[in-house]
């Protein structure tokens, strides 16, 4: 048996043994006695009874060490062209600082806190602030625009928002605090107060009493000291798509949380203390949340935050200047970033301007990663590729190459094999399990490890049924693929209606919602199609009332402008085509899937419940005159 086999049949056969060595790297304030209560195994809850500070673990901890002048957390702006690094000592400060303020505009352990923050470090602080006196932070991506914000307010009910004047994309500056403005005037919910960073680049009005400057403010706050809290209790919501335009607000305890991420920063990513961690991804993001904030910072890494984009920044050199000016041992970045190097840089001449041989391992996750990209990195670092498969939901990596346990035989196109903590069978539509090789859905048997989703926000039922009912027994991870003979995982697709842009998941039942309120349009479908960039863009299919007279261009820039309006520019929706009728089954189900495999050019079979099977010829000849279906079945 290899290493990676034993190390993963012990965390299945006794998985409280297993977690109860990892929790032993946690320092408590109570310690666990208990450490896990299955006794409803979609709820399992680890470790109950102790109790601890997330906040205490990632910062506090190394200083007491004596690791205090050791770098936490290197803010690199490819932005701004600026660098600034913090000690544990200093983050300490920074961090008990915020906390202290928060504490004084009353806000009390379990009150929400609202992030909606561009990459700069006073967002870091702004997590491990609410961590530290157990308020629940939640951190909503930039990239959304004010109805998305509006939607989440609304839902969190935060007490206070911290935010900052702008964020800095390529070629423009993004007031975020107009949108905010709009979104708390759509939300019935009001925060008591708005904590405004005001950057140099775009300063915003303050609103009198509600808003408060961040600087002058938080420079006369008395530090506050870390609150120990229930091992179950919140630490965070993050609200991730779902298969309706309402976001899913998942939620992740503070006791299960670290024990698992501070395992899995050494186990999975091959990491030790005072290592350069890298994870280039957003704080909005599940990944920015483990791998950039809380993980690197439970082992006593130093972790990058870097505000930039890998081309055009100034160029596609940008990661691997990074890489040699901060000596990154292992990167971490969505595939579509890898592609979007290789397009500029085929040849990858600019690796060779750097000195890159710090670098260890390059990870891969949020998207398929497909072998061309995966071979392309290997080429270009001389270092191995690992492709991992994880989701918001479980917040660490399912699958992996675990370069901590035993580095396996890489096979590119998989994300190799399931993670210790995870057991994941491929069940057939009955929930029955199958034979190796075949596809079906793919699920992990309960109980969950520690560190993934303990319920939605206020909202048990829909935890439920998104992701228990379907399987009894089992959580549902919405995606589909199989296991080889090899005991390797492959992801082929999802079955529900997400889609992922450049890393970054989305609804397409959302996006069908700005598009049906258009006055002119009867119905509408949209689906993901394959994007060399971006692995999936989104691409709507829209039927106008009868008797409307609007080009299909027209009608094309008016949907493209209301889904950024609504949804955000990272939607990144910029096609529709308008056709006679949308291919349904009899019961009345659009075919969204065929409608996609006939976009992708893939083969495809006519359903036998369609409705009218002429629809589809329909569809390809509107896809043809657009440039899309070019490989015909
Ligand atoms: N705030 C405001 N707007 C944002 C934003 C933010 N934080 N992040 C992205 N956007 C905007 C972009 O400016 C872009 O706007 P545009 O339509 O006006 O050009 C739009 O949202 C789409 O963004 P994205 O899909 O990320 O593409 P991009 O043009 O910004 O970047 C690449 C292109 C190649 C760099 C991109 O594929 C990439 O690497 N994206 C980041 C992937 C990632 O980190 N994913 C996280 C999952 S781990
Ligand atoms: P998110 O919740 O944004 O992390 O998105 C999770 C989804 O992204 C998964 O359910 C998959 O559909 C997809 N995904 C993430 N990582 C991978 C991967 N390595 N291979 C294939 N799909 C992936």
């Amino acid at each position: 048996m290899s290493h990676y086999a034993d190390v993963h049949a012990q965390s299945l056969e006794n998985p409280q043994a297993f977690w109860a060595r990892a929790a032993d790297d946690i320092e408590w304030v109570r310690r666990p006695r208990a450490i896990l209560n299955a006794a409803e195994p979609g709820r399992a809850s680890w470790f109950p009874g102790a109790m601890l500070n997330t906040c205490y673990n990632a910062v506090d901890l190394h200083v007491v060490a004596g690791q205090g002048e050791r770098t936490a957390l290197i803010y690199d702006s490819a932005m701004t062209g600026s660098v600034q690094r913090f000690t544990y000592q200093e983050l300490q400060s920074e961090v008990a600082r915020l906390a202290g303020l928060l504490q004084s505009l009353g806000v009390e352990r379990g009150d929400r806190v609202l992030i909606y923050m561009p990459m700069v470090p006073e967002a870091v602080f702004g997590m491990l602030a609410c961590a530290r006196i157990g308020a629940i932070h939640s951190v909503v991506f930039g990239g959304f625009a004010a109805n998305e914000l509006a939607q989440r307010i609304q839902h969190a009910a935060p007490k206070v928002i911290l935010t900052a004047s702008c964020g800095l994309e390529p070629g423009r500056v993004v007031a975020y605090k107009p949108l905010l403005d709009e979104a708390i005037a759509g939300a019935s919910h009001k925060p008591d107060h708005c904590l405004v960073l005001q950057r140099r680049q775009e300063p915003a009005e303050l609103v009198p009493h509600r808003d408060l400057d961040w600087s002058d403010t938080v420079q006369g706050a008395a530090p506050a000291t870390p609150v120990a809290v229930q091992s179950g209790e919140p630490l965070y919501i993050l609200y991730t798509s779902g298969t309706t335009g309402l976001p899913k607000g998942v939620v992740r305890d503070h006791g299960g949380h670290a024990v698992a991420l501070k395992w899995s920063l050494r186990h999975v990513y091959g990491m030790e203390p005072g290592e350069v961690f890298w994870a280039a991804s957003d704080i909005g993001w599940v990944v920015g949340h483990s791998y950039i904030v809380y993980a690197p910072l439970l082992l006593g890494c130093t972790t990058v935050l870097y505000e930039g984009k890998p081309v055009g920044t100034p160029d596609a050199g940008a990661f691997w200047r990074v890489i040699e000016q901060h000596g990154v041992n292992a990167l971490f970045a969505a595939p579509t970033a890898l592609r979007g190097i290789k397009r500029e840089d085929p040849d990858a001449k600019l690796v060779s301007r750097y000195d890159t041989s710090s670098l260890r391992t390059l990870f891969l996750a949020g998207e398929r990663a497909d072998p061309d990209t995966v071979a392309w990195g290997e080429r270009a670092l001389g270092v191995p590729v690992v492709d991992h498969w994880w989701q918001t939901e479980t917040g660490w990596p399912i699958a992996a190459n675990c370069m901590g346990i035993e580095a396996l035989p890489i096979k590119r196109g998989s994300p190799t094999v399931a993670v210790p903590g995870y057991d994941v069978r491929v069940l057939d539509d009955e929930g029955r399990e199958l034979p190796a090789g075949e596809t079906g859905h793919l699920a992990l048997k309960l109980p969950l490890p520690p560190g993934c989703l303990r319920t939605l926000w206020e909202n048990d039922a829909g935890f439920e049924r998104a992701y228990l009912e379907r399987f009894p027994g089992y959580y549902q991870t919405a995606d589909a693929g199989h296991i080889d003979d090899d005991g390797y995982l492959w992801i082929m697709a999802r079955t529900d209606d997400i889609i992922n842009v450049a890393g970054h998941r989305l609804s397409t039942g959302a996006m069908e919602e700005v598009i049906a309120a258009h006055p002119q349009v009867a119905e509408c479908a949209v689906t993901g199609v394959a994007d060399p960039l971006k692995g999936q863009v989104p691409l709507g299919f829209v039927v106008l009332n009868a008797g409307v007279e609007l080009s299909e261009s027209e009608l094309e820039t008016e949907l493209v402008a209301r889904v950024r309006e609504a949804i955000g520019p990272v939607a990144a929706f910029k096609q529709a085509l308008v056709v006679g009728r949308l291919p349904k089954t009899r019961s009345g189900k659009v075919l969204r899937g065929t409608m996609r495999q006939i976009a992708d050019g893939e083969p495809y079979r006519t359903p036998p419940t369609i409705d009218d099977p002429e629809i589809l010829d329909e569809i390809r000849r509107a896809l043809e005159t657009r440039g899309f279906a070019r490989a015909r079945d």
